[in-house]
């Protein structure tokens, strides 16, 4: 079922992403750079899961949910381009590529980050969905990508740098910088399945725990993963002394959290499925993608 949903629909999304930035960015090697670290692939978790949300609920997939969920995916590019920058975790290797200042220079890389967190605003803007929910798209969009979501987050992973913090801030961060993003893809799932305020609350919750269980599972594979599987260079944590849960609880400590995280995720569907035209299977098979093989 995310199989097929992966197979077939994530090519739409794709679609809207480049045609977007194809016709709507003027000067040329500002494009090139936008569609360099967007077309390098990626999981495309986040855009996954606004789909898989939607048809959960047995709604159809139409143009503004393809063009919702690029923008998000817009959005998470952008932060990947701004976080191997050489300010930040300084890395030569994303998506299986030179990182993208690696290839066009800090200042477009800088600049191709602005041009994708903007365009997604840009993207959602133009859509066909009514004024209301379209605002709501967008304002739980910025919440989520900034001050008090993902960019809080990753101010927050700059400054633990070096230092050792209780498992409670290690969360804080955590929920910023990965989980704020991954909780918007639920949400705006349901948000475009025009599901009600109660179910809203559960998908942000269910959010919450996949977007730790996200980090966690990224900072074990960083530990035990390897450069060929992940298309970006392993062990960088640990030279950086970021920190993470491997580093406050071992890999084993580690580990149980990552399982904990995703049980509470688990007893969410379960939950949900006392909502009449929510079918659980898609979910089920969407959690499994968070666990370690
Ligand atoms: C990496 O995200 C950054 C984190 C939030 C851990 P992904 O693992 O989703 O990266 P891509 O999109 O597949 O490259
Ligand atoms: C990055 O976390 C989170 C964001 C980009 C917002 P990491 O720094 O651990 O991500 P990777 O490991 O570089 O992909
Ligand atoms: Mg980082
Ligand atoms: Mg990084
Ligand atoms: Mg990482």
């Amino acid at each position: 079922m995310l199989q097929q949903l992966s197979a077939e629909e994530l090519p739409k999304v794709e679609r809207e992403m480049t045609t977007f930035i194809a016709t709507c960015t003027t000067h040329e090697e500002l494009k090139k750079s936008m569609l360099y670290s967007l077309e390098a692939g990626g999981k495309r978790i986040r855009p996954l899961i606004v789909l898989a949300t939607v048809q959960a609920f047995q709604k159809p997939l139409t143009p503004p949910v393809y063009q919702t969920a690029g923008a998000l995916e817009m959005v998470h590019t952008y932060s990947l381009i701004h976080d191997d920058l050489p300010a930040m975790d300084n890395d030569d290797l994303r998506r299986g590529k030179p990182t993208n200042h690696k290839i066009f220079g800090e200042a477009l890389a800088i600049l191709a980050g602005d041009g994708l967190l903007t365009g997604a605003f840009q993207l959602i803007s133009e859509t066909t969905l009514n004024p209301a929910e379209t605002v709501l798209l967008l304002q739980l969009l910025a919440k989520a990508a900034g001050g008090s979501g993902m960019v809080a987050g990753q101010a927050g992973d700059m400054a633990a740098e070096k230092q050792h913090v209780s498992l409670e801030q290690l969360k804080t961060i955590h929920r910023g910088k990965t989980g704020a993003l991954l909780t918007y893809a639920f949400m705006a799932g349901g948000i475009l399945a025009d599901q009600t305020a109660y179910v809203l609350d559960q998908l942000e919750q269910l959010g919450e725990h996949v977007g730790l269980a996200f980090q966690i599972r990224d900072d074990l594979l960083d530990v035990i993963g390897t450069t060929e599987e992940l298309g970006k260079q392993v062990g960088q944590d640990e030279k950086a002394a970021k920190s993470t849960y491997p580093a406050l609880l071992g890999l084993d400590g580690a580990r149980q959290a990552l399982k904990a995280e995703l049980q509470k995720a688990a007893a969410i569907v379960e939950q949900l499925t006392e909502v009449s035209e929510f079918q659980p299977q898609i979910f089920t098979e969407l959690l499994e993608l968070f666990a370690l093989k």
